[in-house]
């Protein structure tokens, strides 16, 4: 039986941050990395048994690899995921799933009919953060949830295929998309329908093709919760979110990032009868949240058949959730999933 996954990462933007994990990670072995630029995988000084290739054939023939991670720009994860399933490979591939529903269904069919295992990368999912934020809501101590929200503030850099609305751009895309799919976990339900108001600063009105600078988009999901979320893109040095789950008997106030990158939250149960804090001590600084924790999630699918904790159908579901906004954007109308 084997007691370590031998990985590919393809791509060496973010997938430096997955090449970091996975040497930090006893179960885990780099056996080779790729990205059309030779010189991103040099800079890493890996040690010396580590390969590269820019080809993803060679990938694919590789016996040696059990896994690959998917770090490619959004409008390349289908074809590469589901080319990885059928050579046999397992896949850890980045958010959000696919450009559109049509492109995440054909992984979803793939992950069925190659019974390999796929897992999707919204790390967040697997931080202490958001169990903590579970574990408090489902305790009672808020009563039952009514609302939930998350703000996000940050400075515009929307550059390369990131600036193109289409390939899923923009922050209220490529980063939003991690907090549609937290907001459903918290709200207990999906989306029903939503609307998005968003645009250039000092623009109103419908916004077609631009990415919005300035957005907030009002959800209300299946059993009757209601949830917010507010981006601001153009905030100097600010990169920064709060959010929250408010129920009938308290609230939960958090802040995912403070401190020590890792999370904190102020809880006022029964009524307000209770107050009390929670700060959570993050392992190492900075690392995206829940990043080693989504590694030890997919090697233990890997290795032992464990439970997928973000699969592909859950990607399909945030992909409907993208498109309803990029509708309502440029329609100004509410749009149901
Ligand atoms: N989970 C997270 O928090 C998080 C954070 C950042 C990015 N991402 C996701 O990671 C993915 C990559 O984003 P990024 O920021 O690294 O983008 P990027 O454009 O900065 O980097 C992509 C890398 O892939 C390489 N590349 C492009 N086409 C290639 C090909 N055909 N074969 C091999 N290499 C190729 C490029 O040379 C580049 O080095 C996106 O899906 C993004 O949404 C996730």
């Amino acid at each position: 039986m084997k007691d370590k996954v031998r990985y590919a990462v393809i791509g060496l933007g973010h997938g430096q941050e997955h090449v970091q994990a996975i040497m930090e990670n006893p179960k885990a072995e780099l056996a080779v990395c790729s990205d059309l630029d030779a010189a991103k995988f040099k800079k890493l000084n890996l040690p010396s048994e580590v390969r590269f290739t820019n080809s993803f054939e060679d990938i694919l023939n590789m016996q040696d690899v059990d896994a690959v991670v998917i770090a490619l720009p959004t409008p390349l994860h289908t074809e590469y995921a589901i080319r990885s399933m059928e050579a046999g490979k397992h896949v850890l591939c980045e958010k959000p799933l696919a450009l559109n529903v049509e492109e995440g269904l054909k992984i979803c069919e793939a992950v069925k009919r190659t019974g390999k295992v796929f897992q999707l990368g919204y790390e967040v999912r697997y931080s202490p953060f958001q169990e903590k934020m579970l574990e408090i809501s489902r305790s009672g101590d808020i009563g039952k949830v009514a609302n939930v929200w998350w703000n996000m503030f940050c400075q515009n850099s929307n550059d390369g295929w990131r600036a193109n609305r289409k390939l899923r751009g923009g922050k209220i895309f490529d980063c939003g998309c991690h907090y549609y799919n937290i907001l459903e976990t918290w709200a207990g339900a999906p989306v029903k329908r939503l609307c998005a108001f968003g645009n250039l600063l000092g623009k109103t009105g419908p916004c077609a093709d631009e990415i919005p600078e300035s957005a907030i988009i009002v959800f209300e999901y299946e059993n009757g919760v209601r949830g917010v979320f507010n981006l601001c893109d153009s905030c100097p040095n600010m990169q920064s979110s709060t959010c929250g789950i408010a129920g009938t008997d308290g609230k939960i106030e958090a802040d995912p990032y403070y401190p020590y990158y890792a999370g904190s939250m102020k809880v006022h149960a029964h009524g307000g009868k209770y107050q009390y804090q929670i700060d959570i001590r993050g392992a190492k600084v900075p690392k995206h949240l829940g990043f080693d924790e989504q590694h030890e999630s997919f090697i233990s699918a890997v290795l032992n058949g464990t439970e997928v904790k973000v699969t592909a159908e859950q990607g399909v579901q945030v992909n409907r959730i993208l498109d309803a906004i990029d509708e309502s954007l440029a329609t100004g109308n509410t749009v149901s999933l």
